[in-house]
């Protein structure tokens, strides 16, 4: 019997659909000046190896289906944007070891799967308030990421230069690769994972988790003494996603699935819209609108209940489980009041999202002395209020997505090192928003763990 591969072609109404999103108004994109090297360098991109295979994304699919029921819980977390300078092994290492050491935590206290997800491997495009930035009477493009133009403040780095999304694909692709043989090649291995997190708990200042963190020890020694199948426990899954904004590179690496004539954006696993990109009649709506990835949505404080249905009807028009993704981002003074209505009004529809809440992006302040931070204390609140509204609205909340990193950085304000505003200036990295460190990090995962267990 021969074993012929399917190879179902796409219609044609489905491959126009992929371009409809050039006829639609579309924000936050580059001003290319040289309109034919974007077509070159896009040429090129959709000769290139897709990043991540499609039974891979159909895979995550079902994983945050599960979330979405109430049966795993989504940890996602990296930089604000990742740099082609930071794809280094040391900070990729350190961002891989501080998810999986919260996803220790997270695990025992959820007491299901946890599923763990990088914003990482083609996180380096960014969405910017003004397409300028100013300097003493100097006036340049903004930085709109690595994968765009430089950050430094002259006229050839800030150029939109499109070589650069070439450079965005293989560096995703060697970030993805030693990703890849970290969870899969005994780096995950929960023993060691478990054994980093003593250096957490060799700070006084974190003795409330004591108890938690020996419990876990206890469970470990547990399985152990059993004769648990450790050997199962030494590999990982890791997902990575990023926000699609950039649309001349996530087109072309959008490519049909052979299986199914689909397509799948194969620039990552998990893809979401912004909070600035996510008009109902807008580019990135649509083109997301057409690809199978599962895909994430960031809903700000004015989010109406109206419009979460209109996105949900856009997006999810199968009410598929866990094709959608919420990811509220409201402010910890905010979410109290503007998250409620949203969970009421879904559990009046047929539709089941899954809700995870992004802390970072409603909490940013700007100090006296000139610099981006968050408030971890702010970070903790709002949290603690998203798990109150979905307490109350009898709603589950399914994950948590924050900028991390794993490197000791000075850029948020608070936590058990008690970070102040002096403090930044110290170790100041983030080329955009400011990330929580390890430490920083590792604490919020005992505090959401706490939050967990209370449910
Ligand atoms: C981000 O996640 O880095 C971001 C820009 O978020 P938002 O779209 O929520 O503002
Ligand atoms: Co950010």
């Amino acid at each position: 019997m021969s074993s012929v591969e399917p190879n179902i072609v796409a219609s044609k109404e489905v491959l126009d659909g992929l371009d409809y999103w050039r006829s639609l108004p579309i924000k936050q994109q580059p001003i290319w000046d040289d309109l034919a090297e974007v077509k070159l360098v896009s040429e090129t991109l959709s000769t290139l190896p897709p990043l991540v295979f499609a039974g891979e994304v159909d895979h995550l699919r079902t994983r945050l289906a599960a979330a979405a029921r109430g049966e795993a819980f989504l940890l996602q977390g990296g930089d604000c944007a990742e740099t082609f300078a930071g794809a280094n092994a040391d900070q990729i290492r350190n961002r891989v070891k501080t998810v999986l050491q919260m996803a220790v935590v997270l695990t025992y206290a959820a007491q299901m799967p946890v599923i763990k997800m990088g914003r990482m491997a083609g996180q380096f495009a960014k969405p910017r308030s003004s397409d300028t930035e100013t300097r003493g009477d100097v006036t340049l493009p903004a930085y709109r990421g690595d994968i765009v133009n430089g950050y430094d403040f002259t006229p050839e780095s800030r150029r939109a230069n499109p070589q650069r999304m070439l450079q965005g694909y293989h560096t995703s692709a060697s970030t993805l690769n030693l990703i890849r043989a970290f969870t899969q090649g005994g780096f995950a291995d929960l023993r060691e994972v478990h054994n980093w997190n003593k250096g957490f708990r060799s700070n006084p200042a974190n003795a409330r988790y004591e108890v938690l963190a020996s419990e876990i020890d206890r469970a470990i020694n547990f399985m152990a003494a059993c004769g648990a199948d450790f050997e199962a426990l030494r590999r990982t899954e890791f997902f990575v996603s990023h926000e699609a904004l950039l649309m001349d590179y996530e087109r072309p690496l959008t490519r049909i699935d052979s299986r199914t004539g689909t397509p799948y954006d194969t620039s990552s696993h998990f893809l979401w819209i912004g909070e600035r990109t996510r008009e109902l009649d807008g580019a990135h709506v649509d083109f997301l609108s057409r690809v199978r990835n599962p895909i994430g949505v960031k809903l700000g404080p004015s989010t109406t209940p109206e419009t979460m249905k209109q996105l949900i009807d856009k997006l999810d028009p199968e009410r598929e489980p866990g094709r959608l993704t919420f990811i509220t981002r409201m402010g910890a003074g905010k979410i109290r009041e503007n998250l409620p209505p949203l969970l009421e009004a879904i559990s009046s529809m047929d539709a089941l999202p899954l809700w995870i809440t992004d802390p970072m992006h409603g909490n940013g302040i700007t100090t006296p002395n000139g610099y981006k931070t968050r408030r971890f204390d702010d970070v903790v609140d709002e949290v603690k209020g998203f798990f109150e509204a979905h307490r109350e609205a009898g709603t589950f909340p399914g994950g948590i997505h924050v900028e991390l990193t794993g490197d000791d950085v000075t850029e948020c304000l608070g936590g058990s090192e008690m970070i102040d505003e002096e403090d930044l200036a110290t170790r100041y990295e983030s080329l955009c928003d400011p990330r929580l460190n390890h430490m920083q990090s590792l604490e919020l995962a005992f505090l959401v763990a706490e939050e967990l267990g209370r449910r």
